[in-house]
């Protein structure tokens, strides 16, 4: 396994870039569709401010993240500034609300892990979740987005990699795979360990923003701005990243002993994290940190016929990378 790590990347590689650029062209979504979403966030703060004036509505995921593909979802957070609330009263009130103001298909989910209301605005055509109080969504939200200003490589790498997931049906934590966050984790990860690196490792620098979430003390240096530049001694093209990041998946990664972490720039032990052995439901078959909550393993969705499915398609996809002569319209074939 670990010998095909050492390949030498095909001699062609080079025209490869501009298909995997017109296909990340592609996903990226228009003005007009950000524009509905200031709209839909504009109306939902007027609601909200009725029955809680001192909540806050804050933008988290891909819509907000710098990640998000055309025609997503749009998910909220409604912050609410009082520890003593009960999270299902307020769902249930706020699922009200909404109903009353012909918000569609409006329904309080109060039991699920991270309970919501869904609704959809038929004005924007948008689909909307409203969370309560998951502030630690909210700021890692903003450190994905900060990195991305970096290198426009992280972006490109990670619409190739989400649209690649969801096309091969492995971007569904439900069923064992991972989510969307992890991959671009991955990603992050993945361009800090080039050499010379793409990205810094922004938790390691000097702290310029601080917050305190839960408990857990959240800094970093943020002022990116005055990173601007920072991968370009690195030459290498999206074509031949997308092929390091498959082989890296299929070939390089020690599953058996390694922790990738954004948090330290770098992959850290198993044994260091005591997540060498199933313990209730977090097996740590592929083992991704959270860059905050740093006893949150993003891969413990992942179980042992999951695990083979994800480094199946790994495998595939490293082939097809190597192999294939067309390799942007049979990596994202449907599975
Ligand atoms: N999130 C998290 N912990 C997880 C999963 C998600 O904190 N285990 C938060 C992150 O802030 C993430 C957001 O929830 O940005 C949405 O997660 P997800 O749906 O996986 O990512 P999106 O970027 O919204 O991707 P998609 O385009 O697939 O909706
Ligand atoms: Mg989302």
């Amino acid at each position: 396994r670990n010998l095909k790590w050492q390949i030498e990347c095909r001699a062609d590689i080079g025209r490869l870039s501009a298909p995997f650029l017109a296909i990340y062209e592609s996903l990226i979504p228009a003005e007009e569709e950000k524009a509905k979403q200031k709209k839909l966030l504009t109306l939902l703060e007027k609601l909200v401010c009725k029955e809680w004036p001192d909540a806050r509505l804050y933008l988290y995921g891909s819509c907000a993240n710098s990640f998000g593909v055309s025609k997503s979802d749009i998910d909220v957070c409604l912050a609410i500034n009082d520890s003593e609330i009960n999270k299902s009263e307020v769902l249930l009130k706020l699922a009200d609300i909404l109903q009353s103001d012909n918000l569609q298909n409006v329904q309080a989910l109060t039991r699920a892990r991270v309970p919501i209301v869904k609704l959809m605005d038929p004005v924007t055509g948008i689909s909307c979740d409203i969370c309560i109080n998951n502030l630690l969504a909210v700021v890692n939200t903003k450190l994905l987005r900060d990195y991305a200003q970096i290198d426009v490589r992280l972006q490109q790498l990670a619409f190739i990699v989400k649209h690649w997931a969801k096309s091969r049906g492995v971007n569904v934590t439900y069923q064992g795979t991972l989510s969307s966050y992890a991959y671009v984790l991955m990603c992050i990860h993945f361009l800090q360990q080039r050499r010379p690196a793409i990205l810094p490792c922004l938790q390691g620098m000097e702290k310029t923003y601080s917050v305190t979430v839960d408990d857990i003390e959240c800094a970093y240096f943020d002022q990116v701005d005055k990173l601007h530049g920072f991968g370009s001694r690195n030459k290498e093209s999206i074509a031949r990243l997308v092929w390091a990041f498959f082989n890296y998946w299929a070939y390089g990664h020690d599953y058996a002993s390694n922790v990738i972490s954004v948090r330290t720039g770098s992959t850290i032990s198993k044994q260091e994290k005591d997540w060498t052995r199933r313990i209730g439901n977090d097996r740590h078959l592929i083992c991704i940190e959270d860059p905050f909550e740093v006893t949150h393993d993003l891969g413990r969705v992942v179980d042992k016929f999951s695990i083979k499915v994800l480094r199946e398609e790994f495998e595939r996809a490293a082939e097809i990378m190597q192999h294939d002569p067309n390799p942007c319209v049979k990596l994202f074939e449907p599975y």
